[in-house]
C-alpha cells in the first residue's frame, strides 16, 4: 500500500488537522454531532488536504469521540481531502473501514509507561497487535500512519531517547505503515531535542515523508516547527486555536495552532493553500462550546 499522489511525499507543506479528534477528545463537555459535523464541514472549506475526523476506540475511555462513526456518516466530504481516523485494535479497524475512512491511524509511544496507561499493552504487544490490523487496512486499499507518542518527553518517564523513538519507527516501519507521525505529547521539545530527534529518524525514513506532530505546553513548538521544516520535515499536524490534549498525558496543553503554523509558513513564502478565514470560520463552530 502506497499513499495516493494527494497523500505522498512532495517537497511543499502538507497540514493535517486533528482538530476535531485531539482537539476535542480531552474536552471535559461534550460537543454536540451537529456541532463536530459542522466544524469538520467548514474546515473542508479551508484547502486543508487531511482532515483526523475522529477515533474508533473504547467510547468508556474517551467517551467525547463516541459518535465518530455518526459524524463520519454526516459530513460532507470534498474531494482531495483525507478523511481519517484513530484506530487502536482490528474493533477499531473493522468500524473504520465501516465508516469508510481514507486513512487510518495505529499509535503506541517511545516510552512503556505511556503506552500502558494509553492502550493499555506494552510496546511489544501493540505491535502485535497492529499487525493484523496493517494488513486489513492494507487488504481494503486504505493507507495507515504510525503515531510514536512521546518522542522527546513522557508524563511518567520525563525524557525519551531519540534511540527508544527511532527503535519504534523500525517496528512500526517493519509490520508496513505507510507514514510515521511523532508524537511530542507533551509539549515541551526544546528546538534542539527536535533537531536531535529527527537526525535519528531521518536515517530511517526521509523527513518530508515524516509527521511532526506538536503539542505546545511550553510555547516552543513554532521554534520547534521551524526547526523541522529546515531539516526537510514537510508534513504537520496541528488543531485550530490550539485545542487538543491527552487524557493520559497530565498537564500538557493542546496541539500547536494550525492558524500558527500556517502564520509561520507563510510568512517564510512557502506555498500553504490553506485560508486562515476559513480556519476561523471553522473555529467559531465551537464557540458556543468553548
Ligand atoms: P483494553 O481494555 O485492553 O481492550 O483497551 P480489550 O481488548 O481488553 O477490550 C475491553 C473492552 O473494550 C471490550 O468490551 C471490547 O469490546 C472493548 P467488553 O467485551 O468488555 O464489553 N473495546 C472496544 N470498543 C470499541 N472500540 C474499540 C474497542 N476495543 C476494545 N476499538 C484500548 C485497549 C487501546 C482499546 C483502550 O485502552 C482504548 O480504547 N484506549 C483509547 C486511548 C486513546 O484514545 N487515547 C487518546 C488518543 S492517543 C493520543 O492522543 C496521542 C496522539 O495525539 C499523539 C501524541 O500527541 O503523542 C495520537
Ligand atoms: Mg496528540
Amino acid at each position: 500500500m502506497t499513499l495516493s499522489p494527494e497523500q505522498s511525499s512532495s517537497d511543499r507543506l502538507h497540514l493535517c488537522e486533528v482538530g476535531p479528534r485531539d482537539g476535542l477528545q480531552n474536552e471535559s463537555e461534550l460537543v454536540p454531532l451537529e456541532t463536530k459535523v459542522a466544524f469538520i464541514d467548514a474546515l473542508s472549506l479551508s484547502g486543508l488536504p487531511e482532515i483526523e475526523v475522529g477515533s474508533f476506540v473504547r467510547p468508556d475511555v474517551i467517551p467525547q469521540l463516541a459518535d465518530t462513526a455518526e459524524v463520519f456518516s454526516r459530513i460532507q466530504r470534498r474531494d482531495g481531502v483525507v478523511y481519517s481516523a484513530l484506530v487502536p485494535n482490528e474493533r477499531g479497524l473493522e468500524a473504520a473501514l465501516v465508516a469508510s475512512a481514507d486513512k487510518v491511524s495505529i499509535f503506541t509511544a517511545a516510552s512503556e509507561s505511556f503506552a500502558g496507561h494509553n492502550i493499555r499493552a506494552s510496546i511489544e504487544e501493540s505491535i502485535e497487535r497492529f499487525v493484523p490490523v496493517v494488513e486489513g487496512a492494507h487488504r481494503a486499499g486504505v493507507p495507515v500512519r504510525g503515531y510514536v507518542s512521546c518522542v522527546v518527553a513522557c508524563p511518567y518517564e520525563g525524557r525519551i531517547a531519540p534511540s527508544a523513538v527511532l527503535d519504534v519507527c523500525h517496528r512500526l516501519l517493519a509490520i508496513g505503515v505507510d507514514e510515521l507521525d511523532l508524537g511530542e505529547t507533551l509539549g515541551v521539545a526544546r528546538p534542539e531535542e527536535i533537531e536531535e530527534l529527527l537526525e535519528h529518524v531521518g536515517g530511517v525514513r526521509p523527513l518530508e515523508e515524516v509527521v511532526l506532530h506538536l503539542h505546545d505546553t511550553e510555547g516552543r513548538a513554532l521554534a520547534c516547527a521551524r526547526r523541522a521544516w529546515d531539516l526537510g520535515t514537510r508534513r504537520f499536524d496541528g488543531s485550530c486555536r490550539g485545542l487538543g490534549g491527552c487524557p493520559f498525558a497530565p498537564g500538557a496543553a493542546g496541539n500547536v495552532a494550525t492558524e500558527s503554523l500556517v502564520r509561520l509558513f507563510e510568512g517564510m513564502g512557502e506555498t500553504c493553500d490553506v485560508a486562515l478565514d476559513r480556519l476561523n470560520d471553522a473555529s467559531r463552530m465551537l464557540d458556543e462550546i468553548f
